[in-house]
């Protein structure tokens, strides 16, 4: 239950954080592991200290970013423990008045934290793209508990909604459906379109219920950081920005929810997440899905493509190959060449890394396990002062290819390709 107090920072202090301030150039760009790659690697080394230098700008510097964002929606964050499964009505009850007052309250859902305002008020939504400093050209995911609540935001909903609804909620799949007016225009980004989905979880859930509305959340992190899988990310990220921070614990899955659209020509995911394309497939064999990258100097033609997404503070270098040999042996010698790197990697591929002055964090057993936990490994292997981090891509099947998307985007597109030994 209850047991934190007020914890907001003095508005004097507050510091900002600058998305997108110092962003880096460049499609995904593939390269092949080429000696003139090591000068490269130097400068981008330089351009990242720079970027770290910006992440904590004082307040000073507003100037700097208010082409990103107005002044930040700033608070006394309160703090409840809550059962994730059973929670207490107590909490919930003081969270469900404090959307109904127009208030932010962050929550646990089972991808990851969300950033929750009631999604019917226009000012409450605004604080949320405050409090993140998110761009408003990025609409939000509307949260419902249950079917009944779908007509509060969307109309002329198609039979083949209802029917993935009924097969994946509650779960980890967002719709793009038609929006009902009663929408504002500021979640959707101006939009007719609204992202809807019912998260499994019974905090989330709990919460809906008792605002007694549909519930507009992001993942609880600043613009183009990693999401947030415990309460204690949240925290980090938001503290002084947001009102309520309900903790019911790690998230499941760790990664967002599949988005996907149905108000185009033909079904197509946008984002893959916590339901595979495998799984969606077969329900809807036309389903599409292109993976879109953009770089903040290109005008968007559809939101949520930004190449730089979920990325943590040290640089990450993806490395891809089918051969093992050939891809190990490429990041051993990366480590060998760099100071102060880091490296996430399964479980049963850390051995590979051992004999090595490199810091570690494990993803667990599996891709399941890897996803619950990449999140946190990124934000960890910060925390531990590394100035790079190393991954393999995974393989694309499954929930594979969330990873990858999320890797890639952490990456800001530093991908190696390894050649193949032979
Ligand atoms: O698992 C999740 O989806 C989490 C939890 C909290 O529910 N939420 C989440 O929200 O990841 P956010 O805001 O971090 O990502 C939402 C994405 C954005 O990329 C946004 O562009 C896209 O959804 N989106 C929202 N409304 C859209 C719309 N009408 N059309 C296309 N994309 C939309
Ligand atoms: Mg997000």
């Amino acid at each position: 239950m209850f047991f934190g107090d007020g914890c907001g920072l003095p508005h004097g202090k507050m510091r900002w954080n600058l998305a997108g301030a110092t962003s880096k150039s460049g499609w995904a760009r593939n390269r092949r592991e080429d000696s003139s790659n090591a000068a490269r690697r130097k400068k981008r080394k330089s351009v990242y200290r720079m970027s770290a230098a910006g992440y904590t700008n004082s307040i000073s510097d507003q100037a700097d970013c208010a082409r990103h964002m107005r002044a930040p929606y700033t608070t006394t964050t309160v703090y409840f423990r809550v059962d994730p499964h059973r929670p207490e009505p107590r909490p919930i009850e003081l969270a469900g008045e404090a959307i109904r007052d127009g208030r932010l309250v962050a929550f646990p859902t089972e991808t990851v934290y969300g950033l929750g305002a009631d999604a019917l008020d226009e000012s409450a939504v605004e604080k949320i793209f405050r409090a993140k400093g998110r761009p408003a050209t990025d609409p939000l995911i509307v949260h419902i508990a249950d079917l009944s609540q779908l007509p509060d935001v969307a109309v002329s909903v198609s039979e083949t909604a209802y029917r993935l609804f009924r097969r994946f909620a509650p779960g980890a799949l967002t719709l793009v459906l038609n929006k009902r007016e009663a929408v504002p225009e500021k979640l959707t980004s101006g939009m007719d379109t609204v992202a809807v989905r019912i998260p499994d979880h019974a905090v989330a859930l709990a919460l809906i219920k008792a605002a007694g509305r549909p519930i507009a959340a992001p993942s609880a992190n600043r613009f183009s950081r990693p999401s947030p899988t415990t309460a204690q990310h949240v925290a980090d990220d938001l503290k002084g920005r947001v009102d309520i921070i309900l903790d019911g614990g790690g998230t499941a899955i760790g990664l967002e929810s599949t988005i996907l659209s149905l108000v185009g020509e033909a079904p197509q995911v946008l984002r893959p997440g916590g339901v595979s394309l495998e799984e969606l497939r077969a329900i809807l064999p036309d389903l599409r899905y292109q993976a879109r990258y953009l770089t903040d100097d290109v005008a968007a033609p559809s939101p949520g493509s930004m190449l730089k997404h979920y990325a943590p503070r040290a640089a990450v270098i993806l490395f891809r190959s089918d051969d093992d040999v050939a891809v190990w042996a490429a990041m051993r010698a990366f480590a060998n060449d760099h100071d102060r790197v880091g490296v996430i990697a399964l479980e049963r591929d850390l051995r590979r890394f051992a004999d090595l002055d490199v810091k570690i964090e494990s993803l667990g057993v599996d891709l399941d396990a890897a996803a619950t936990r990449l999140y946190s490994a990124l934000r960890s292997l910060d925390s531990r002062g590394v100035e790079w981090i190393l991954a393999r891509a995974p393989d694309t099947a499954g929930v594979g290819l969330a990873i990858g998307d999320r890797l890639l985007r952490a990456a800001e597109g530093d991908v190696i390709d390894v050649a193949p030994q032979r």
